[in-house]
């Protein structure tokens, strides 16, 4: 029995309208129960099952992972994989939680009664008490979560390349990390990592050592080939880092204090890059549980673009006349800001280099810098080795990080173009971190480059985004609830639903759509990720993925988008709005 099992716990229930407190004593069970997780979910089935019991139940399948008992008379069946059956529907908290698990249709001869019908949604006392329950097992270590991993009993225990081991043995596809091009632990990263480990000092960011020159020269050379108004390289730990660097020097450079971005964009949690991030539930601050949040006061003025968005996959095929559309009101919102930092991905907005270029000219003209934010697509992913080399403008700063440690060290970057650093002159940059810029990062990064460089991969992913998108538009047609579909390469992002991404704070007692979905992906055989939005479901693939794990992927989805069919409205298409300031 795990540690983390107290052999008694209180639970309650409500059937047939009358509250039940029950002592569950893990005695009682019968069969493995690997951890809390576990028992937190026996809970959740248990508040169930007045919704199951309005339903047909299906005949008992026996378990290879045992029966649980619960003191109530109430027997609990732990079924592995999916059991994917009618009585999973709708509820409150979803059918994610009833997905591994069924009811018998009797015990020892005896019909499980299904006439106790109960009101369970009007039942709020009972569902806030759920709620509760689900959070307090959520925080029941030291550690303190983000709450943005769909599912807590998923905890993953082993990672070898394309594959994820879960703490309950599966092994499912990982298809949800963005810090990951090359899988988990690339033998190559870990052997380079592992020959800096054995040799190198621990020096802090103002020593040179051969190692970050190296990398810095190969990441030019390498990612940036035939970029030449690039100038040079400072590395950071993160993406947040490297664009709040990156934003800090815009304002130095410029004596501006403002910013400009675009709707539903996230560039990182730290200083500027938290100002600059304006997705509703990305403030920073706090969220709370029983409603309301708590923002972090921006220190800078933020204003925010509109991007258009569509049904499908409208990055790219938005039009010049589009983007000027869309950007009609640009040089306004530009005016007087020290940069607009542009990303390629976040809030299902791809690439679109018509967009890129016509706000690229705009800046230009009322001399605010641009900072392409590569964070995440950078190193190839999405088929080039940097987005903006879509389009036919080039920034003046550009920030990487994510992959760059290939999955293995944090590493991240700030790329300056020459004028930039033309413009910085005999000055010092004064922007210092004793931990970045480590020989272990720089080896980790120098032999990602290497590798994607010499496995071609860059075009692999490109190759891969026609298949994938037949696979999603496939998706989108099957299932009802799917209200948009982006991506490029091997960066996707699935809407379900009419919710507005704009109402969405992240706070309430609600699991979201998007998590419950996650969990179904994950039963069905794939980690798929969520995005902080409620009904966003996003999935990331590793540059060395094969055809066929890529099909598994796609059947995963099919059958967790199954679940969002019968839990939420059929999808809209996502609206979009002019800029505001915020
Ligand atoms: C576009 C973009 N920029 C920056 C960041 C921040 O990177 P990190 O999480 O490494 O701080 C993210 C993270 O998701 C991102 O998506």
């Amino acid at each position: 029995m795990s540690p983390h099992i107290r052999p008694k716990r209180q639970v309650s229930g409500c059937v047939n309208g009358t509250r039940h407190d029950v002592d569950v004593n893990a005695s009682d069970f019968h069969g493995p129960l690997p951890d809390l997780e576990v028992v937190c979910r026996i809970v959740v089935t248990w508040y169930m099952i007045p919704v199951l019991a309005r339903r047909p139940l299906e005949p008992w399948r026996p378990s290879p992972h045992g029966h649980l008992l619960w003191p109530d008379r109430i027997q609990i069946v732990l079924i592995p994989g999916h059991s994917g059956s009618e009585r999973n529907q709708s509820s409150r908290f979803g059918s994610y939680f009833l997905t591994q698990w069924s009811l018998p249709s009797s015990i020892d001869g005896t019909p499980v009664r299904t006439d106790r019908a109960i009101d369970y949604q009007r039942d709020t006392d009972h569902a806030h008490s759920l709620g509760d329950r689900l959070a307090s097992n959520m925080s029941s270590s030291a550690l303190l979560r983000t709450g943005i991993v769909p599912d807590a009993r998923s905890r993953p225990v082993n990672g070898e390349g394309t594959y994820i081991t879960l703490a309950d043995g599966r092994r499912v596809i990982d298809a949800s990390a963005t810090p990951l091009a090359l899988g988990h632990r690339h033998p190559r990263i870990l052997e380079a990592v592992g020959q800096a480990l054995r040799t190198s000092p621990t020096l802090d960011e103002g020593f040179s050592t051969s190692l970050r020159e190296s990398t810095a020269e190969e990441l030019l050379r390498t990612v940036f080939a035939g970029e030449d108004w690039v100038g040079g390289v400072r590395f950071a730990l993160t993406g947040s880092e490297a664009n709040d660097m990156a934003l800090s020097l815009a304002q130095a450079l410029t004596g501006r204090s403002g910013f400009v971005t675009r709707e539903r964009a996230y560039h990182g949690m730290v200083g500027l890059a938290r100002d600059i991030t304006v997705q509703p539930q990305w403030h920073g601050g706090l969220s709370s549980r029983s409603g309301g949040v708590r923002p972090v006061p921006r220190s800078s003025p933020v204003r925010v673009l509109p991007f258009p968005q569509g049904r499908f996959g409208d990055g790219l095929a938005l039009s010049r006349d589009q983007a000027e559309d869309a950007l009609a009101d640009g040089e306004a919102l530009l005016a007087d800001s020290a940069a607009v930092i542009i990303d390629y991905t976040q809030g299902g907005c791809y690439p679109a280099p018509a967009y890129q270029d016509v706000l690229a000219r705009k800046a230009r003209s009322t001399h605010t810098l641009w900072i392409a934010d590569e964070v995440v697509t950078g190193f190839g992913k999405c088929g080039r080795w940097l987005n903006f080399q879509r389009g036919e403008e080039r920034p003046d700063i550009v920030t990487l990080g994510k992959s760059m440690g290939g999955g293995v060290a944090p590493a991240a970057a700030v790329v300056l173009s020459k004028d930039m650093i033309e413009l910085i002159g005999d000055s010092n940059w004064a922007n210092y971190s004793s931990m970045r810029s480590s020989d272990l990062a720089a080896a980790a990064a120098r032999e990602f480059v290497r590798v994607i460089a010499e496995e071609d991969y860059v075009r692999r992913a490109d190759a891969l985004h026609d298949s994938i998108e037949a696979g999603m538009r496939t998706l989108a047609a099957t299932h009802p609830s799917v209200s948009r579909v982006d991506g490029r390469g091997l960066h996707w992002w699935i809407e379900v639903g009419d919710s507005d991404w704009r109402q969405w704070r992240g706070d309430g007692r609600d699991v979201s759509v998007a998590t419950q979905v996650a969990a179904a992906v994950l039963d069905a055989g794939a980690m798929v990720a969520t995005t902080g939005e409620a009904n966003v479901v996003l999935v990331t693939l590793p540059m060395i993925i094969e055809d066929r794990e890529l099909d598994a992927v796609l059947s995963a989805l099919d059958h967790g988008l199954a679940l969002a069919d019968r839990i939420v409205p059929e999808g809209a298409p996502s609206r979009s709005r002019t800029g505001a300031v915020t």
